[in-house]
């Protein structure tokens, strides 16, 4: 990984994590993942940060883990950056507020679910194909996707793979609000500010309260992450894999 496919800057309190690999639509490798968490972790322990941003360079935010590394690395999920990455934003105790443009895939879309406020340009899109690649859901979605829609629409998309837009998002409640793509990081930026200007023991013990139970959930994804490590391995997959590495040459 180039030291730069995640940019971090701290500004008026404000950590600002911006994922910079625009030329793969920020499809992230395990040093993406480990260099956030760091982040993550370091901020959580410094008293000058007081909110995250998370943002993308480039028009999409993620098209999710990086498939060539699935297929020469696998996933081993107890001791995987993705691991730590989902137990860093679980751990951390100040608000995440994220900014999402273009395509948001399979981790792009759910990393979201953990963070506490959603910003999306108009042109965002949404997609958890697991199913699709031969996968099984990760990062806690069989679990919050259908308490947020219900189980028959969050069949539709974890398992049929089909993809939403921003309206719909927000319907679900993981976006709070749409705004002209023009105007996402500024939007997004500001809310940050305005968590990073509130007290901070106030801000901390609230969104503890109101964040609940994340062993449940770090549980929940730990599950979830060892049928994906297995189907990672597997022949469904594998040959997902290949059809899109191959799929230009096609
Ligand atoms: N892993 C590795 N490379 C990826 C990637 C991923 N998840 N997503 C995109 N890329 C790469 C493409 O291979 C391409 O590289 P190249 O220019 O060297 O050929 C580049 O990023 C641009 O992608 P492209 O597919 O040409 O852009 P697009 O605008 O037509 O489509 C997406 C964008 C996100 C819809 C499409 O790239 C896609 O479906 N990506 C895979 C998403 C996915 O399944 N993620 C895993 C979920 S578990």
């Amino acid at each position: 990984m180039s030291e730069e496919n995640i940019i971090v800057e701290i500004n008026d309190g404000v950590c600002e994590i911006k994922f910079n690999r625009p030329d793969k639509k920020n499809a992230i490798l395990g040093a993406m993942y480990e260099k956030f968490a760091k982040t993550m972790i370091d901020g959580n322990n410094d008293d000058k940060v007081r909110a995250f941003l998370i943002c993308a360079n480039g028009e999409s935010f993620c098209a999710g883990n990086d498939i060539g590394d699935f297929l020469n690395n696998g996933i081993d999920f107890a001791n995987s950056p993705q691991k730590k990455f989902f137990d860093s934003i679980l751990q951390c105790e100040k608000p995440i507020v994220s900014a999402v443009q273009g395509k948001a895939v399979g981790i792009g879309t759910t990393m979201l679910l953990h963070f506490d406020i959603n910003y999306a340009a108009e042109n965002a899109q949404f997609s958890t194909p697991f199913v699709n690649l031969g996968l099984v859901p990760e990062g806690g979605s069989s679990l919050i996707f259908p308490m947020k829609m219900g189980h028959q629409k969050a069949c539709e998309i974890l398992l049929l793979g089909d993809s939403f837009g921003a309206q719909e998002a927000h319907s679900f409640g993981i976006i709070n609000k749409i705004v002209a793509q023009n105007e996402l990081y500024v939007a997004a930026k500001n809310v940050a500010l305005k968590f990073a200007n509130l007290p901070p023991n106030a801000l901390k013990n609230s969104l503890a309260l109101m964040r609940g139970n994340k062993n449940e959930i770090a549980a929940h994804i730990a599950k979830e992450g060892i049928k994906f490590g297995e189907a990672v391995k597997g022949e469904e997959a594998r040959n997902a894999f290949m059809n899109f590495m191959m799929r230009k040459s096609k």
